[in-house]
């Protein structure tokens, strides 16, 4: 049995089965109304906190995230309204839903000052047990409930960002195997092939070996484009820059789309990690444009600062609609999003239905950019 003459503000911290619960604040000058809520509310099994003052409250919910506060109206010092006040205004607890604790005569005036400071509800005093156990059950609930969805996001996330970097680990390595082991095998085929061709007199066999050698070489780019499409060597070798040039170049070849490109020189060379985020980003915003915009031309506008890399792609075609931002099966934005995320950035897609789309891909450069 919890103990009145306990020091208020004290956790009592109530444990079922080792799992950590929800924490719900009581804050009331009344020691005798503090060790009543303390038994009732004790039953719910849940992390209790006291406090007897608003200034006690507000240095409790700056440190801890309650389910729920009761907060008593009428205080000496700093009362019930004004507690809730600045309980609302601090950052960590503007969200926190606050009942109030009210004497029947200021019912009405409590009630009004109560909703205009954010209450979420109240309850008269005395309090009626049961009324209260469900009240603050409610919320004890719903912050139990919402915890688990923050954590299974937080755990989403880092699977995708685990699984980003093994699918451009595993490219890597792909792309390397088939470029030096194919592209061996093909050179030391091609020269035994030369070699063959030049011991022979037939001019159908040496017709023959040519057309071999034709076939080798177009196997040798066929390896290359294979290579560059996993994983372009550029990217690594020459820098983000020189990668983003070229892949216009490629993009306005393979498409008719007109690409132009603004960019820094190319000795600015961001984070290898930044700069493959940026690279896949840039290559999925133009493959959207290709698939979907119906554009006749694309600009690329990437800028490196010491605070961060911006990254603006915008097309003259159809614009993407709002429905297209958020559908569930938007995958491809999805992930450019959580690829940009890893690096604390952020992707924004704007449409103008009819003039085109515009992506801003915006990431801090906490890493060392310039090399
Ligand atoms: N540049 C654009 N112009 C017009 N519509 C666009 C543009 N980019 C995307 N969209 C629209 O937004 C939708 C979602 O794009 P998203 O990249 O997420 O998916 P997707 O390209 O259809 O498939 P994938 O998952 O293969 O990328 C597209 O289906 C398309 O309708
Ligand atoms: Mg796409």
């Amino acid at each position: 049995m919890a103990n009145p003459a306990e020091p208020v503000g004290a956790a009592l911290e109530v444990r079922a089965g080792g799992v950590p619960r929800a924490k719900v604040l009581v804050v009331d000058d009344d020691p005798k109304s503090l060790f009543a809520m303390r038994e009732l509310l004790g039953e719910l099994g849940q992390e209790l906190m006291v406090a007897s003052s608003g200034e006690e409250a507000l240095e409790l919910a700056l440190r801890h995230d309650f389910a729920v506060i009761l907060l008593d109206v009428r205080m000496p010092g700093m009362d019930g309204f004004e507690a809730a006040k600045l309980i609302r205004d601090a950052e960590r607890s503007k969200a926190t839903p606050i009942i109030f604790l009210t004497a029947a005569a200021d019912e009405m005036h409590s009630m009004f000052r109560g909703y205009e400071v954010g209450a979420v509800d109240y309850l008269m005093k005395p309090v009626q047990p049961e009324t209260l156990k469900s009240k603050v059950s409610v919320f004890v609930e719903l912050q139990i409930k919402s915890d688990r969805l923050r954590e299974s996001e937080d755990k989403l996330r880092r699977l995708a960002a685990h699984l980003i970097s093994v699918r451009e680990e595993e490219r890597g390595h792909i792309a390397r195997e088939i470029h030096d082991e194919l592209g061996q095998v093909l050179t030391g085929l091609k020269m035994e092939v030369t070699s063959l061709a030049k011991q022979l007199k037939d001019p159908a066999l040496l017709e023959k070996t040519n057309s071999m050698c034709k076939l080798i070489d177009s196997t040798v780019q066929t390896v290359r484009k294979i290579a560059t499409g996993l994983r372009p060597e550029m990217l690594d070798d020459m820098g983000l820059i020189a990668a983003i040039a070229w892949q216009a170049k490629e993009f306005q070849k393979r498409t008719g789309i007109r690409c132009r490109t603004k960019l820094p020189p190319e000795s600015v060379r961001p984070d290898i990690e930044i700069a493959t985020t940026v690279f896949r980003i840039l290559q999925e915003i133009l493959t959207n444009v290709a698939r979907h915009s119906r554009a006749t031309r694309v600009d690329i506008d990437l800028s490196v600062s010491a605070e961060q890399l911006t990254l603006d792609v915008v097309d003259n075609g159809v614009g993407i609609k709002d429905s297209d931002l958020h559908g569930k099966r938007s995958l491809g934005l999805l992930g450019m999003q959580e690829r940009a995320l890893l690096f604390g950035g952020t992707v924004s897609v704007t449409g103008r239905p009819g003039q085109g789309t515009l992506v801003a891909v915006s990431i801090p450069s906490h890493r060392s950019l310039f090399a």
